[in-house]
């Protein structure tokens, strides 16, 4: 949507592909940090309004090791200075709301997609939909269709490189005040907690479980007085307990996708890679490589240049590997591995605490979750 509506901005054609409704993508819960870049290119969209006003900006975030804080000051170590707590449900209404005044073309509920002749001069793409099969030539095709899409298949020679996790996240929503006010990573050697938001009245927690946990394992109870254990007396003082209003379990993954295109067909996002959540650089990620993605069709269109388009694959990935070692790293910093030997546990003590007391480490790591340059 983020292509789309820069593509609309530049006075190039295109047409949105979407599997699910227009309710369904608005209402699934996803990441909730937003990059100064991702806002700005909001407000260069013309669609800045509500994350202006009800945008959370934070200067800092917090890591907790066995219930004891330090905060890692993003505003003084960077600057970007801070990232916004919006959640990306708010981001999908945002950006259909304008789609539909600008009447960008999407097509909802398109099923059986195929793509043909991808390495001719026009890409045929054929779908259904309400109305029944259709079909639709094209010069490019974009596939922004997440982990599970069908565009990384048509990639000729794809190499993959993944990890997946012994662990997921359980998360939990509910209308009640946060914890802090600045997001609380915190380690335990119970498991992995956060503490986040969407708003003064609305929080987000998550705790590392077993991958094979089911929801049906957890009472509500038992997941406050678990989120209550791992921040421990201090912190947990700070959180309220209320219905929860949506919770799930996710799996961590990291994956990447090489090349991310081929002849007349580019890949972004979760098409191309996967980051695990704790660093909070998936739906940022996505809107870089489309970012870029822009830039180069409009060098194309315009200027007849391919040599940025030529490059995609090349300067996205760059970005992506960055993104990738920055979550892994945390991931490893923060979470319980039940095969972890001792010394590998009093190893991850001593990076905590060369975070803790490192300036130099700090600024890595501010830069590093308020986004790198593009
Ligand atoms: C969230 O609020 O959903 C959230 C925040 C920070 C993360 C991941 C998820 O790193």
């Amino acid at each position: 949507m983020f292509l789309a509506h820069l593509l609309h901005q530049q006075g190039h054609d295109a047409i949105v592909l979407e599997q699910r409704d227009r309710d369904y993508v608005e209402g699934r819960v996803r990441a909730g940090v937003l990059e100064q870049g991702t806002v700005d290119l909001m407000h260069r969209l013309g669609i800045g309004q509500n994350v202006a006003a009800r945008g959370l900006v934070h200067e800092g975030v917090n890591i907790a090791v066995n219930g004891d804080p330090f905060r890692i000051d993003l505003a003084e170590l960077t600057n970007v200075s801070a990232v916004t707590v919006y959640g990306q449900q708010a981001v999908m209404q945002d950006l259909f709301d304008a789609a539909v005044a600008q009447a960008l073309d999407i097509v909802f509920e398109a099923q059986n997609v195929q793509l043909q002749s991808l390495d001719k001069d026009m890409v045929e793409v054929s779908w259904q939909d309400t109305h029944g099969a259709n079909a639709v030539s094209c010069q490019f095709v974009v596939g922004c269709d997440g982990s599970y899409g069908i565009c990384s298949s048509y990639l000729p020679k794809p190499k993959q490189f993944e990890q997946t996790y012994p662990f997921g996240w359980l998360g939990i929503l509910a209308e009640v005040p946060p914890a802090h006010e600045e997001l609380i990573y915190g380690w335990h050697p119970r498991g992995f907690t956060l503490a986040s938001m969407r708003s003064a009245t609305r929080s987000r927690y998550y705790i590392q479980c077993p991958a094979d946990t089911l929801l049906a394992d957890w009472s509500e109870a038992q997941i406050w007085d678990e989120i209550c254990t791992r921040l421990g007396p201090d912190l947990s003082r700070g959180v309220t307990r209320g219905q929860a209003f949506e919770t799930s379990i996710a799996p961590l993954r990291s994956r990447v996708t090489e090349p991310m295109s081929a002849n007349r067909l580019f890949l972004a996002g979760d098409a191309a890679h996967i980051v695990p959540p704790t660093g909070a650089k998936g739906l940022n990620l996505a809107v870089t490589d489309v970012m870029l993605l822009a830039d180069a069709f409009d060098a194309y269109f315009t200027h007849d240049s391919e040599t940025a388009l030529t490059a995609y694959s090349q300067r996205a990935l760059a970005r992506t590997w960055q993104a990738q070692r920055f979550s892994w790293w945390f991931t490893h910093l923060t979470h319980c591995f039940a095969d972890a030997s001792a010394y590998t546990h009093r190893l991850q003590q001593a990076e905590l605490n060369s975070l803790r007391t490192s300036r130099a480490q700090q600024q890595v790591f501010a830069q590093n979750y308020v986004g790198l340059p593009l």
